[in-house]
């Protein structure tokens, strides 16, 4: 089945119109919306029979639209998602999901009421890199994870900052840990998780923001595994890493700051496992769509029945547990355990009181 896609925002909403655009046997592009006509217009014409409207209501009203696809600024994910879902749609959502462990439990009893699907978008999942180290995985070859480094460490200077939404509390939602490391903390713990705990130290030292943009934290996995995450956005380019290492063998990701499983990853032995045994699973894996089109490609598989490696509703939830223990944890300068209980006192956000009012 073809299904109708509207993207609802023409920033990153260009790559998401890429990703579906190289499934044409999944997904055919109805629509872009945006307030902006000059933004939202260009997008749409660089594609056959896209329209461009600015009325998301519309586009909600409209049967033809199988799949609504949120790229708007964070602090409007969710209405826009409740009113998607009250609408029958299937929605993704680009990240961060909502702002609160109480938003996206609302979002879980929208979707029971409604049998709907909310897919968060998480692209570092999908590409070869990924595929190598899940081979691994399966065969045996991995082992324990002893402990692991990340580093997120990007460069955005002044100008970015020009969009009104970004930098804020209120309109971001968040700095450094919840619009740019996200990506490699749900990563992490899709491949070794769940977190037990994390100790984290933030501050802001690059920009004049009001959220941070900087971040040092100390997790430790169910499993066992030590891991430490460096997050800056003050580097002299955007780099992206992952090295892990286990029992069986060390790997380190590509570098690439928006599709880290895109290229392959380096695997590097470690005795008794022999470089032959690794390779030998690694010749076996096959290239693997990347990004955007590998994680839409997984949805349209979900939604034909043959789920398993889409990004869930769950997942999206999880990260922003992980999102609001490394605040309480960063605020009260002591280690933060998870799962969280609903009781705990950053459940309904970690947005502070003055930038909620606001
Ligand atoms: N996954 C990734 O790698 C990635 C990368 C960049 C941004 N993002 C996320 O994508 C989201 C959007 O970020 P961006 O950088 O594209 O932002 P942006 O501000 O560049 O684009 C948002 C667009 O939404 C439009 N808009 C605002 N309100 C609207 C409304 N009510 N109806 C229709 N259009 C409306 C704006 O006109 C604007 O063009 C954010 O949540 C951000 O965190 C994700």
């Amino acid at each position: 089945m073809i299904r109708s896609v509207s993207i609802i925002g023409a920033g990153i909403g260009a790559q998401h119109l890429l990703g579906y655009g190289a499934l044409p046997d999944r997904y055919q592009i109805h629509s872009i919306c945006d307030l902006d006509a000059e933004r939202g217009g260009a997008l749409a014409r660089t594609h056959p029979d896209v329209t461009y409207g600015n009325d998301y209501n519309a586009i909600l009203a409209d049967p033809k639209v199988d799949v609504v696809d949120i790229c708007l600024p964070p602090h409007l994910h969710f209405s826009a998602i409740l009113a998607a879902l009250e609408a029958g749609k299937i929605v993704v959502c680009e990240k961060p999901l909502v702002a609160s462990l109480a938003e996206a439990d609302q979002l879980a009893d929208k979707v029971a009421q409604t049998g709907g699907i909310v897919s968060p978008v998480f692209q570092y999942r999908y590409g070869l890199g990924t595929a190598q180290l899940l081979a691994l995985i399966e065969a045996g070859l991995a082992g324990r994870c002893y402990a692991g480094t990340l580093e997120t460490h990007w460069n955005r200077e002044k100008p970015y900052y020009d969009i009104p939404w970004r930098g804020t509390w209120a309109g971001e939602r968040g700095g450094a840990l919840l619009g740019h490391a996200i990506h490699i903390h749900d990563l992490l713990a899709w491949l070794i998780g769940p977190v037990a705990q994390v100790f984290a130290d933030t501050a802001t030292r690059v920009n004049d923001i009001e959220v941070e943009d900087c971040a040092a934290l100390s997790i430790r996995m169910e499993c066992g595994a030590l891991i430490t995450s460096s997050v800056t956005l003050g580097a002299a380019d955007d780099t992206s890493r992952m090295r892990l290492l286990f029992e069986g063998f060390t790997v380190e990701s590509d570098h690439a700051p928006y599709s880290l499983a895109e290229k392959s990853w380096r695997f590097t032995a470690r005795a008794p496992t022999t470089q032959t045994q690794i390779d030998a699973v690694l010749a076996q894996v096959s290239e693997a769509k990347t990004g955007f089109a590998g994680m839409f490609e997984a949805l349209a598989d979900t939604l034909d029945g043959q789920g398993g490696r889409d990004v869930t509703l769950q997942d999206g939830r999880r990260s922003l547990e992980f999102v609001t223990a490394v605040y309480a944890s960063a605020r009260s300068n002591l280690p933060v355990a998870l799962p969280l209980a609903r009781d705990h006192p950053l459940y309904g956000g970690w947005v502070p009181d003055a930038a909620r009012e606001r």
